[in-house]
């Protein structure tokens, strides 16, 4: 038996601090819940230990006088990192050279010489910490776009271990990836190719991942399969699902019930259109707003009967394409509401912050129509959430066709992100769909989503890491 390292660029708790007191508390968000759930159910058979890796939100001093107080089946690895340089890995070149370049935004790219050489420099900072602590027979599982460098760390500094890295935001086409400067290329692609199975969400990300392989190495591409330097690099495309009886059966709970009936009671007979993000300029918040404004001109008979809760959760806001976006919504909100409503209506209800899971699923399941349009996505977690709250099977998800997710929910109304027409022209079809229909499109998506939850995503991971290593050991003995 061996011991499984996550290493991810957070630690999967928020540390608080309240004066000099020091708390701690599980963060949510798809990854935790994943991992959280396929080791609950199956990690303990497989692995003598769990160690959760990433980098600390407070200092070593602090670190260990909260981590007394931590239960977790896991344990907690923190990588400390001076402040400034991990401003420069993070906000620097994971959020403001990959995350855009990656998700079809290479004007808002900047190429900064010092935000690579930060960004290497925590990537070392997790292979020198880490290696003493892993022995051959371990397994590291890798993830997202803050440490594409490590794999290839890691395997050169212990060749026999067994590396997965799964990236969880798009891998662009090559002609994205190559606006990088050529050696940061070079660096990122021999970097993942330490893995011994690099994961994707979609078949499509994966292709593109080859294609820059071929361009940019000398590996040769057959059947999916990387062979470079007498090693064999498999891929796959793994779509993360959620924690699907999590979010069905939470319909009934007591807290959702209160929180649905207070808003079914605040809407009356008024229908209500939901979305909720993080503010990001991928998401798509401006394009929904525009959509919903021409259903607004397109259809003045909805005027007055009809609400669009818009919840917008807060995210990276020392950035300044975040902060300027932050305003750009405030505006147009403003906009819409003093042009369009009047002392008694609003047509948008707007909320910048964090929901509960209560508040959440009672929106789930209490909105008419989930409005998810992100200009470019990995997946898109909030689309299969809403899907699996609908235990009711109503309610109707109007989806932007460049989220991961749009590849398993084609009974979504589906749009392009960019066409304001087309969106106005759903929104309406959406809050006209009979009965019978939104039942038949909810039933399909439900089947497809809770027959692959974050059990069987992690399973058919790991199951398929065991396999690409196990090819990589024959390879060498051969
Ligand atoms: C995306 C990324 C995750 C990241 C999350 C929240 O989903 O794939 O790696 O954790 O956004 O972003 P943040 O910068 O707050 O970690």
């Amino acid at each position: 038996m061996s011991k499984l390292f996550i290493i991810s660029n957070r630690l999967p708790i928020t540390i608080e601090k309240k004066g000099d007191k020091l708390s701690y508390r599980q963060s949510s968000g798809g990854l935790v819940s994943a991992v959280s759930a396929y080791l609950d159910q199956e990690g303990q058979r497989t692995f003598t230990k769990k160690v959760w890796v990433g980098v600390s939100e407070c200092s070593e001093q602090e670190w260990q006088t909260v981590s007394d107080t931590f239960t977790a089946d896991y344990d907690f690895h923190p990588i400390f990192a001076a402040q400034k340089t991990y401003d420069q890995y993070y906000n620097g070149f994971a959020n403001s050279v990959l995350w855009p370049l990656f998700h079809y935004f290479p004007s808002y790219a900047d190429y900064q010489p010092q935000f690579f050489e930060a960004y290497k420099k925590i990537n070392h900072n997790f292979a020198d910490d880490l290696a003493n602590q892993l022995n051959p027979e371990d397994t590291v599982w890798i993830h997202d776009y803050h440490l594409l460098p490590l794999a290839a760390l890691l395997c050169k500094r212990n060749p026999k271990l067994t590396i997965g890295l799964f990236l969880h935001i798009p891998f662009p086409s090559y002609e994205l990836f190559r606006a990088m400067p050529n050696d940061w290329q070079h660096e990122i692609i021999e970097g993942m190719l330490g893995a011994d199975l690099v994961g994707f969400h979609t078949n499509d990300y994966r292709d593109h991942f080859l294609n820059c392989v071929s361009k940019i190495t000398q590996a040769k591409v057959q059947d999916q399969i990387i062979h470079l330097n007498g090693r064999q690099i498999k891929t796959g495309a793994f779509p993360i699902g959620i924690d699907y009886d999590q979010f069905n059966s939470a319909y009934n709970n007591e807290g959702v019930v209160a929180k649905r009936n207070e808003h079914l009671h605040m809407k009356q007979d008024k229908k209500l259109i939901f979305s909720v993000d993080r503010l990001d300029y991928t998401k798509g918040v401006f394009s929904r707003l525009k959509g919903y404004r021409e259903f607004l001109l397109q259809n003045p008979g909805y005027i007055g009967k009809v609400i669009f809760a818009l919840v917008v959760i807060p995210s990276r806001d020392n950035i300044s394409r975040y902060a300027e976006r932050k305003k750009i919504i405030d505006e147009y909100v403003g906009n819409l509401n003093s042009r369009f409503g009047n002392i008694g209506w609003q047509p948008v209800v707007y909320q910048y912050g964090h929901l509960s899971f209560d508040e959440l699923i009672a929106l789930y399941t209490a909105c008419d129509i989930a409005l998810i349009t992100p200009l470019r996505d990995g997946m898109n977690l909030v689309a299969k959430e809403f899907v699996a709250s609908r235990k009711d099977k109503r309610g109707v998800l109007v989806l932007s066709e460049m989220a991961g997710a749009a590849d398993e929910l084609p009974e979504a109304l589906i749009i392009n992100p960019n066409d304001r027409k087309e969106i106005g022209d759903m929104i309406r079809r959406g809050l006209e769909m009979p009965r019978a229909e939104q039942e038949d499109r909810m039933a399909a998506m439900q089947a497809r989503i809770s027959s692959y939850n974050v059990v069987d995503w992690a399973r058919d991971f790991f199951n398929r890491l065991k396999d690409a290593k196990a090819g990589q050991l024959q390879l060498r003995e051969n």
